[in-house]
């Protein structure tokens, strides 16, 4: 998998891409990740990417030049077209079923705003899919750029230390996930549940189902309301 950033913060980005598992992935071949200055892309002397809105109004918006020949640039690069997606609070929400979907893709481009929003030309003629992290504004979209890689690039097989971790995820199975202990046995007054030290594997996990549900059920019941089926 390939996947390109295209943002005016390129080092704001590159070192989260740097880390942990993201670093670890591409170092293993599994996905190559390229940041990609959309200013570099800007005609005029001053570099400028952006404009005042027709029509007035407060604030900049995002201009086509620069954003369309950025696209165009990467994806000259190799792969063809590539699933474009452009980071805003006017996308569709983002969720694990989103990850999963797209880590079955080749090539993704992320276009990251700023300013007050995109000339809607940039919808009209790059047709990218739209993706918001959240009911919030982020003063860009370079800090939902790093959570959608990196819930994409975690998905990808081998990305994990533990094939089975990502399986076991809150969300993977529409619920949130069972609770963890590790050693010691006892801390400051705490102990760990009795099952889990048990070593009956089916105890173990029907406690887990029964943990996961009951979690979900009062911290997220509309995630169990749209998975009732699937938990019975
Ligand atoms: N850019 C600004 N706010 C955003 C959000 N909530 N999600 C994705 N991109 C954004």
């Amino acid at each position: 998998m390939r996947i390109d950033v295209l943002t005016l913060f390129p080092e704001a980005c590159e070192p989260f891409f740097s880390a942990s598992i993201l670093q670890r992935a591409q170092a293993a071949g599994l996905v190559e990740i390229a940041c990609t200055n959309i200013r570099d892309f800007a005609r005029d002397v001053h570099r400028s990417v952006d404009d005042k809105p027709f029509g007035g109004g407060p604030g900049m918006v995002m201009a086509c030049g620069p954003v369309f020949e950025a696209v165009e640039h990467v994806e000259a690069q190799g792969g063809g077209r590539a699933t474009r997606i452009l980071l805003t609070p006017q996308g569709k929400r983002f969720r694990q079923a989103d990850a999963e979907e797209l880590a079955g893709h080749d090539r993704l481009v992320l276009i990251c705003g700023h300013y007050e929003g995109f000339d809607e030309r940039i919808r009209q003629g790059l047709a990218p899919r739209e993706i918001s992290i959240g009911d919030y504004v982020l003063s860009g979209g370079e800090a939902a750029a790093m959570v959608v890689v990196d819930a994409v690039v975690r998905l990808l097989p081998g990305a994990l230390g533990h094939e089975d971790s990502a399986g076991e995820d809150s969300f993977s199975n529409g619920l949130l996930e069972y609770p963890q202990y590790t050693r010691p046995r006892e801390f400051r007054g705490m102990s760990v549940p009795e099952v889990l030290l048990s070593g009956d594997h089916a105890s173990v996990a029907e406690w887990r189902r029964q943990q996961a549900i009951e979690r979900t059920r009062r911290r997220r019941p509309d995630l169990l309301n749209d998975n009732v089926e699937e938990c019975r």
